[in-house]
């Protein structure tokens, strides 16, 4: 049977995203950014993504069918992420999918946000295949979510941990917020880090010894009290420095519990995704600890790091592949691993 091809649409924060993908291969991806609609707030407003989301969300849908050479004729099947996320931002992508597929009759897919970065990393562009869904523990760190999950196959995930307070990517967003970086704070702080010394403050690793959940807020509330006492940083060193200590703080945090997921599940693979998968002293500290420890890495691509619809088309795509029948529930607040997401062999 051929790959199924698919058109998914993604709205559930603050990217208007379609693609069209046949199978993990990706024939189109468009993203419409808001950044510049929050950016002068500072973070992203509800009211106005849903908006944003409405105004642009036709005109995406219509060009990743064009860039990707695909009538709404030829798809086999319609996806579109049904949670979690800004409940009305949820819902502008949901209604525009269930409208095209009242209109073309075809099945519609509510694909879990994380589910779709999890197949981030297998996006393929010139690959008929991205290779089998094998058995894995994924980290996925994002503005919105930080969680270890044990792969065992489609559709079977287990949560094994998560962050207890502040997302990863929210710990850059705040810290860069108190810098006066401006939002969203991962580009910025992962620019200038590779300029800094990663040695110049100590800064905590929260929870580094104990068990496979994460805490951020500290470490976000310790750079804020070493600006209070030092005041904001008077040269480009000085604040090159500190985002440097920053950042090998969370990355620290983030590849030792990777490692130890890995030891406690005896799992051989670790994937990465999600917005802080980007993150170049991230990347650089996995590469380094699968080559020392002797476990294959795969990190999803840069442009496929941060929130995008061919991530949701290939997670619809291998549902569609493996007979999964389509459902859809919009749910701002579920997990990967609730049971009613679950494929059961
Ligand atoms: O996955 P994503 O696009 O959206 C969510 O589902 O949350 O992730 C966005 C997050 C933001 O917090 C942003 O600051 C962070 O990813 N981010 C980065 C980098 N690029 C984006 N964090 C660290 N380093 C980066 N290069
Ligand atoms: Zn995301």
């Amino acid at each position: 049977m051929p790959d199924p091809l698919v058109l998914a649409i993604e709205s559930s924060c603050d990217e208007t995203a379609a693609a069209v993908c046949e199978g993990r291969r990706v024939r189109s991806s468009v993203v419409a950014t808001q950044v510049e609609i929050h950016r002068p707030f500072g973070g992203i407003v509800p009211e106005l993504a849903s908006r944003a989301h409405l105004a642009s969300v036709t005109t995406v849908v219509s060009r990743a069918l064009a860039d990707g050479g695909v009538a709404l004729a030829d798809l086999d099947a319609l996806a579109v992420t049904d949670g979690p996320g800004l409940v009305g931002a949820l819902l502008v992508g949901v209604m525009a999918a269930r409208g095209l597929a009242t209109a073309t009759g075809l099945p519609l897919y509510g694909i879990h946000h994380m589910e779709g970065h999890l197949f981030s990393v297998s996006l393929a562009d010139d690959r008929a295949d991205g290779g089998p869904f094998v058995p894995h523990v994924a980290l996925l760190v994002s503005g919105g979510h930080t969680e270890l999950v044990d792969v065992s196959g489609l559709g079977a995930y287990r949560i094994l941990g998560a962050t207890r307070d502040d997302a990863a990517g929210e710990a850059f967003d705040k810290v860069a917020k108190l810098l006066g970086l401006g939002y969203p704070g991962g580009p910025v702080i992962d620019r200038l880090a590779a300029e800094g010394d990663p040695a110049a403050v100590a800064f905590p690793r929260a929870m580094i010894d104990d068990g496979l959940d994460f805490s951020f807020s500290g470490l976000k509330t310790a750079v804020a009290v070493h600006v209070d006492r030092h005041g904001p940083p008077r040269t480009r060193k000085a604040l090159a420095d500190l985002c440097a200590s920053f950042q090998a703080a969370v990355v620290d945090v983030l590849v030792a519990k990777a490692l130890r997921a890995l030891a406690t599940t005896g799992r051989g693979r670790l994937h990465v995704a999600g917005g802080v998968a980007a993150n170049g002293g991230l990347r650089t500290a996995l590469a380094a600890a699968a080559r020392r420890h002797g476990f294959p890495l795969a990190c999803a691509e840069r442009r496929y790091c941060g929130d995008n619809a061919a991530m949701i088309a290939a997670a619809a795509a291998a549902r569609v592949a493996a007979g999964v029948p389509p459902s859809l529930h919009v749910t701002p607040n579920e997990g990967l691993d609730s049971p009613s997401r679950a494929v059961v062999p």
